[in-house]
């Protein structure tokens, strides 16, 4: 009896944590009326009124950012939910994950993309090698000053490199706030926009849970240039992801991604010659 109590309690405990955990980092941005809790679990709706959305309270420079999302079941075509870190501003940096939802069976895609400076256009396409609507999957993004990679289950899909001694722009100048929201977006998203939103499916629903931030917090309150000064390591202080280990990915996180690019790539605009006729720059130069 008292192992069933304790058992009761420590679930009921992880749910107010994780609630707890989420209004302490996150509000809701937008139809506060279709984001709802479920234990501990967050739900984001997107029904034909209305998608939904949260964002951090805070900005932060440099860290890890981490979710566990559940993404729509069923038919999710035309939706996209996504999670992304962002500044503010004309010249904004983004790290974008963006889940494409597809017809009953057909696979989720993820699509990737990193904005410098106001330009993105540098998207990526893979599937997954699990059905991320069965379970819950941690997203990441991990930042420093040497790159940024993006991870799912802790496994690197994507990898942006700094590649300023080669004249390219990176972006490490200005704290990003924190993303996450459902909506329509059946112009595109499914088989190039060709599958519709069928809203008798609605409401289509992404769950989360196990928010974690451990990164460089930059009050809105502080200039950028202090934010930037406290945000960088220096000999009093060392912020583990400036740490020599973690300025690239190790050996073993090289092969993953080796693994993700081979196995799991739809598409990569760095080899989409239409596109770019003109190779973009920063993959002449990077790595992979
Ligand atoms: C939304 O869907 C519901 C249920 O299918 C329907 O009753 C309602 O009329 C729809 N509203 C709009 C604005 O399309
Ligand atoms: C949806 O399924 C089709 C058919 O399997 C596939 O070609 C497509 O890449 C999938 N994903 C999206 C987002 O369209």
């Amino acid at each position: 009896m008292s192992v069933l109590l304790g058992f009761l309690l420590g679930l009921v405990m992880v749910g107010l944590a994780s609630s707890a955990k989420f209004d302490e980092l996150f509000q809701s941005s937008w139809a506060l009326d279709h984001l709802a809790y479920e234990g501990e679990t967050l739900k984001l709706k997107l029904d034909n009124y209305s998608g939904a959305g949260f964002a951090s309270k805070s900005k932060y420079l440099f860290g890890k950012v981490s979710l566990q999302i559940k993404l729509v079941e069923g038919d999710s075509a035309g939706t996209v939910t996504a999670f992304y870190m962002s500044s503010d501003g004309p010249n904004h940096n983004e790290f974008d994950f963006e889940f494409l939802g597809n017809t009953t069976g057909e696979p989720y895609l993820i699509q990737t993309n990193v904005y410098v400076n106001g330009v993105g256009n540098r998207e990526q396409r893979l599937d997954l090698w699990f059905d991320p609507t069965k379970d819950f999957h941690t997203y990441s993004v991990f930042w420093n000053q040497r790159q940024v990679v993006f991870l799912v289950d802790e496994t690197p899909i994507r990898v942006h490199t700094n590649l300023e001694h080669k004249g390219i722009p990176f972006p490490r100048d200005q704290a990003m706030g924190v993303y996450s929201s459902i909506w329509n977006a059946d112009d595109w998203a499914t088989q190039g926009g060709r599958v519709k939103t069928d809203w008798s499916h609605a409401p289509f629903v992404a769950s989360y849970r196990n928010f974690d931030i451990d990164a460089c917090e930059c009050p809105v309150s502080v200039a950028a240039v202090d934010n930037a000064k406290k945000c960088s390591s220096s000999n009093e202080k060392r912020f583990w992801w400036d740490e020599p280990t973690v300025a690239e990915l190790n050996l073993h996180q090289s092969h993953q991604l080796l693994w993700v690019r081979a196995n799991h790539m739809i598409y990569d605009y760095c080899t989409d010659t239409t596109r770019f006729p003109v190779t973009p720059l920063e993959c002449v130069h990077h790595r992979h």
